[in-house]
């Protein structure tokens, strides 16, 4: 399939370094939260990168939490991220917000949340979510799909206890650039990078 005239305009804002927040998680939030402002379905969910073996993979995770010390989501510290990340904390994490015409890319290091963070977390789960993540082997070769329902069915309700292995990380951040889709692909970029503990800002070519 030929793809070469699929394209659209952007049109829709600019972003200038007058209106540049000095550091990224407030910009961050500024944006987020206009995209929240503007409904943007599932605008927590972002890709996160990993890399192994100089291999790189990605996947969709929620971001769950941002502070002034980075980025949260939560998994299976058994899967293959999870294992991934163990052998390399360094990871990436990537919000496109199509309908306003941003992109949000992260790159830092991860560390894992405290054993109360993750559990304040997963026990605020409805809890068949908690049923879903204790009897997932995420990543794991499985048999069929039979294979968890019938774990989920027959799940013993008071067993619901959050597994080692299942929990919270947080992504430090140490690059962070802000694209803003512009007219005739001059696009807007501005680019974070913390340089002895001060965050420094420049635009980079489209
Ligand atoms: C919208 C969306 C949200 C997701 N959120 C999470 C999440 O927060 N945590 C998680 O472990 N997996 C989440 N997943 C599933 C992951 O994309 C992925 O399939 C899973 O984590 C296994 O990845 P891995 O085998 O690379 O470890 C989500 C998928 C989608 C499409």
């Amino acid at each position: 399939m030929d793809l070469s005239h699929h394209r659209v305009q952007y049109l829709k804002s600019s972003f200038k370094e007058d209106s540049a927040a000095s550091n990224p998680i407030e910009q961050f939030d500024i944006w987020f939260h206009n995209a929240i402002e503007q409904n943007i379905t599932e605008s927590n969910a972002m890709v996160l990168s990993t890399c192994f073996e100089n291999k790189p993979s990605s996947r969709v995770v929620l971001l769950k939490e941002y502070t002034d010390k980075g980025f949260c989501f939560f998994s299976n510290y058994s899967s293959r991220k999870g294992k991934e990340l163990a052998s390399n904390p360094y990871a990436s994490l990537l919000f496109f917000w199509k309908e306003l015409e941003q992109q949000v890319r992260i790159e830092g290091y991860i560390e894992r949340l405290s054993e109360e963070g993750s559990d304040t977390y997963f026990y605020a789960r409805p809890k068949e979510s908690q049923i879903g993540a204790i009897i997932s082997p995420q990543s794991s070769i499985i048999p069929n799909r039979k294979f968890l329902e019938d774990k989920f069915e027959h799940f013993d309700h008071s067993q619901i206890v959050r597994p080692k292995d299942w929990g919270g990380y947080l992504l430090v951040p140490t690059v962070v650039e802000f694209w803003q889709g512009g007219e005739h692909r001059i696009h807007d970029r501005l680019l974070y990078t913390l340089e002895n503990e001060h965050w420094k800002i420049n635009r980079l070519a489209p």
